[in-house]
């Protein structure tokens, strides 16, 4: 008997299977062969909400959990914040290692070539009510940007991939500016080419009338490295969401698209604009105590705290923390940093909290950076799509590059009724008439 593998006993049968494992895991289709007859299908695995399934390979991003570790193909988190932009990062994501100087030029021309949208696109994104959600209209026009290049779907073909790659990364920065902008009624900034990526997308947000836009370097190099920390994150909702999207061929506008919905949700990325809500509602640090009761009480959660992976400190929490207080120096301090710090602490010390593992999350102190950046809360989801879209993108380039990968497609336990027929009124006397149709009772 091979020395990685198990023996599966089924004791319906009292018959035993040997199922091969590898790193640590037993292929789902091995459990097939395991039937109480010929005709049985075989042994299913039941796992809502993947708690313990691996849907794939990846050589992208690795995560230990229990050790609050985050690397980036080997590199780790911190080391990448401290000595990188987030163009070199997400060149590392996509392309597995960081950039040559010779790479790292041409990568940041190509990205910064393809910033523009196509006018009808700008035209398409002015149709969006005046006070439209500005993730509602990144996702509506990301997925339109699949319209105005229909060679996106060749998914099969790398080189079209490519560009389609270099469009997405170029022109997330862009969609989101133009979402900020259209909510305040101020007209589009068409990009600037002399600008670097983080400093181009505040030209964007906030030139008025000058001739050009000077960004304050620490407030660029703050989003470049937040864009660092929120570039992946291995199979978390969205990631899981682009490939199964892209498991059917769907070009990769769409499938971002879809990715950036799953990411808007208050359990994933929209739980930033969550955090501040709940800071606002907290107000100050003496109603923390009544606040934390609530959420004991099970009333609420306590956003921004708690994550499927991490039972440790999220490492990605640590460094957002240090940059906030290089923020704070040119914005002044944003006063909600008290009461989130006040919270941790408190938190940190209740066993409820101690006992379920629950640390603050990317999403704790994110938020309180971007309001004292200008931002309103509705947009702080957007500011993680942007850098996210280079993690969306490595994972769908590793999909589609995978032998082993085929169509996303699950299975389900059938829990609905047996087969019946459609009775009509007078054919069965048990029968209650609810129009034409008959409900059986
Ligand atoms: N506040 C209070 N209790 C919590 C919280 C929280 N934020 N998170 C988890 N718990 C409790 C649960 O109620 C549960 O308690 P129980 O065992 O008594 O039932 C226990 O901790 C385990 O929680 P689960 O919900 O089973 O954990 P899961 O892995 O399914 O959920 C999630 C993870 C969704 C992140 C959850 O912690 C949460 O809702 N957090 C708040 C939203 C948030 O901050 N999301 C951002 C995550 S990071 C990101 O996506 C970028």
């Amino acid at each position: 008997m091979a020395n990685d593998s198990m023996t599966i006993t089924d004791h319906r049968t009292d018959k035993s299977y040997e199922v091969p494992v590898e790193c640590g895991t037993i292929r789902a289709m091995d459990l097939r062969k395991i039937k109480t007859s010929p005709d049985d299908f075989g042994l299913m695995t039941y796992d809502p909400a993947f708690m313990n399934t691996a849907c794939c390979k990846s050589s992208i991003t690795f995560i230990d959990g229990d050790k609050g570790i985050l690397r980036y193909r080997g590199y780790d988190i911190d080391d990448l914040a401290e000595n990188c932009t987030y163009l070199e990062v997400a060149y590392l994501l996509l392309c597995g290692e960081l950039p040559t100087p010779e790479q790292q030029n041409k990568w940041v021309a190509e990205i910064t070539h393809h910033t523009m949208l196509h006018e009808s696109t700008k035209q398409f994104m002015d149709g969006f009510r005046y006070d439209a959600h500005p993730m509602g209209m990144l996702v509506s026009t990301l997925a339109a940007l699949s319209t105005v290049y229909p060679e996106a779907k060749q998914v099969l073909d790398p080189e079209v991939r490519q560009r389609q790659i270099v469009r997405i990364i170029a022109k997330m920065a862009t969609l989101a500016a133009y979402s900020y902008r259209h909510r305040l009624g101020q007209p589009y900034i068409y990009p600037d080419n002399d600008l670097s990526y983080s400093e181009n997308f505040m030209n964007m947000l906030w030139r008025m009338t000058e001739p050009k836009y000077v960004a304050s370097p620490v407030l660029a190099r703050a989003l470049d490295i937040l864009f660092i920390l929120h570039a992946d994150h291995e199979q978390n909702c969205s990631s899981t969401t682009m490939r199964v999207v892209g498991s059917a061929q769907a070009d990769p506008y769409l499938a971002c698209a879809a990715a950036a919905a799953a990411l808007s949700g208050p359990l994933h990325g929209g739980a930033n604009e969550e955090v501040l809500c709940m800071l606002d509602e907290i107000g100050s640090a003496k109603n923390i105590p009544a606040y934390i009761k609530r959420v004991k009480q099970g009333e609420i959660k306590l956003m921004g705290f708690g994550h499927r992976v991490y039972k440790n400190y999220d490492p990605r929490a640590t460094i957002i923390k240090q940059v906030a207080d290089q923020v704070f120096e040119v914005t002044g301090r944003n006063q909600k940093i008290d009461i989130a710090l006040e919270l941790e602490r408190i938190a940190l010390e209740d066993d409820y909290f101690v006992q379920r593992k629950l640390y603050p999350n990317v999403d704790f102190y994110s938020g309180i950076i971007y309001q004292a950046m200008g931002f309103q809360p509705e947009m702080f989801t957007v500011l993680f799509a942007i850098p996210r879209a280079a993690g969306w993108l490595a994972q769908w380039k590793e999909l589609m590059q995978d032998p082993d990968q085929k169509i996303s497609r699950p299975r389900q336990i059938f829990t609905g009724r047996e087969l019946r027929t459609v009775q009509r009124a007078g054919e069965h006397e048990n029968a209650k008439n609810v129009g034409r149709i008959l409900v059986h009772q």
